[in-house]
């Protein structure tokens, strides 16, 4: 099992996640973050964490879709475990519908 991060974290991303995780497995894209499903231990902290219910565990319905997207790009996206600023704009899209097929960015972010 691991945990992964769904579409609510598309342009959310406030990332009070990787502050929490004890194996640093989060990895950041320009507007997503995802988690690294063969380093997650499951501990489970980062779930409460997220302000917009992002981070569920890959046994959820539905998850399958989000553990394939963690898995892929979290080989390609920079590893992240320092908390910056959320996007300004973060409060508008909390909740927004469609948001993978409408805003998911395949580019890299900064990570640390
Ligand atoms: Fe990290 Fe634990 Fe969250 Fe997995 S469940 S991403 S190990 S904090
Ligand atoms: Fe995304 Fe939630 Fe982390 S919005 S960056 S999963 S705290």
């Amino acid at each position: 099992m691991t945990y992964i991060v769904n579409d609510e974290c598309i342009r959310c991303k406030h990332m009070d996640c990787v502050e929490v995780c004890p194996v640093d497995c989060f990895y950041e894209g320009e507007n997503m973050l995802v988690i690294h499903p063969e380093e997650c231990i499951d501990c489970g902290v980062c779930e409460p964490e997220c302000p917009v219910d992002a981070i569920k565990p890959d046994s959820d319905s539905g998850a399958e879709k989000w553990l394939a997207l963690n898995a892929d790009y979290s080989k390609v996206w920079p590893n992240i475990t320092v908390k910056r600023d959320a996007p300004a704009d973060a409060a508008e899209w909390f909740g927004k519908p469609n948001k993978f097929e409408e805003q998911f960015s395949p580019k890299p972010g900064k990570g640390d």
